[in-house]
């Protein structure tokens, strides 16, 4: 009997944001395990180099390319460098989000508002358009969206972040009704607490973190290569017929 080759990402060209740390470090570093050339980003190339360097030392391919999703004019760069340097791309990993204020809802500043809605809305849709039409132009391709628990459940204090959380998830929707006919698949991630450095003011304050945990059945905190599976699953053939979901990987959170 031989073994499945449905995980294979061989010749398969992978971008993942937020990729030099956190989840989208272990996100890349599982696609690439599973042959493909992955685009390394975030706003700082050095934390991307290292994470290339690391895939490549590990006999991977990798690329790391800067790019902030909330700037607009980063965004056609990076895709224009895509074009003429790969000439295709496979598998879109939206990962890079912010979350720069952890206040009441009536307390929330335009700044932070602003930026929260320009990175985790308007960066993720418009990344998702310039891959959509790479892909459309190579028959296909699959769209990850990494949400949040908070896009369903609301996050204390995390009042904005929590809505553009549930426009992502509604944001798969749009693209896996709109762009299956192009043979694209468009599915969303939605992480439980995991312990990276986007999550380290909850998971190191003892009160919060207890709190947390009572509402986790699986009773502990994530480790960001917990979320690398599903996105591996997400991205291969084997989840060929799957396109619209939102995968929820939160130790039981959410059931
Ligand atoms: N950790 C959790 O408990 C948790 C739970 C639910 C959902 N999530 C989601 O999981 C995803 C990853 O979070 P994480 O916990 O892994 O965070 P993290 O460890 O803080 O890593 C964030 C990554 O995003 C990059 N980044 C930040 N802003 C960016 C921007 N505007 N443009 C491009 N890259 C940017 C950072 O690098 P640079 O600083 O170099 O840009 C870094 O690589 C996010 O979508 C988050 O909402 C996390």
């Amino acid at each position: 009997m031989s073994k499945t080759q449905l995980f294979d990402l061989d010749g398969k060209i992978a971008f993942v944001s937020g990729a030099s740390r956190g989840i989208g470090e272990a996100i890349a570093k599982l696609l690439a395990q599973q042959g493909a050339h992955v685009i390394v980003s975030s706003r700082r190339i050095d934390g991307c180099k290292q994470v290339a360097d690391a895939i490549i030392a590990e006999g991977g391919q990798a690329t790391a390319i800067a790019c902030h999703i909330g700037e607009m004019e980063q965004i056609t760069a990076v895709f224009a460098q895509i074009r003429e340097q790969f000439g295709r791309l496979d598998i879109l990993v939206n990962n890079a989000a912010t979350n720069p204020q952890f206040c009441n809802v009536l307390d929330t500043d335009l700044g932070a508002f602003q930026k929260t809605v320009d990175v985790n809305i308007r960066g993720y849709f418009f990344m998702s358009v310039e891959a959509g039409k790479l892909m459309r132009e190579h028959g296909g391709g699959s769209i990850i969206n990494v949400a949040s628990i908070n896009g369903v459940s609301p996050g204390v204090y995390q009042g904005i972040y929590s809505v553009t959380k549930a426009a992502v998830i509604n944001m798969t929707k749009v693209f896996a009704k709109e762009c299956a006919q192009f043979g694209i698949r468009c599915n969303a991630l939605l992480p439980g607490l995991t312990d990276t450095k986007f999550a380290s003011a909850l998971v190191s304050n003892e009160k919060i973190l207890n709190t947390a945990l009572a509402q986790i059945p699986l009773k502990r905190v994530a480790a960001p290569s917990e979320m690398a599976g599903a996105v591996l699953y997400l991205a291969s053939e084997a989840s060929s017929y799957t396109t619209g979901v939102a995968l929820n990987v939160d130790g039981g959170f959410l059931s």
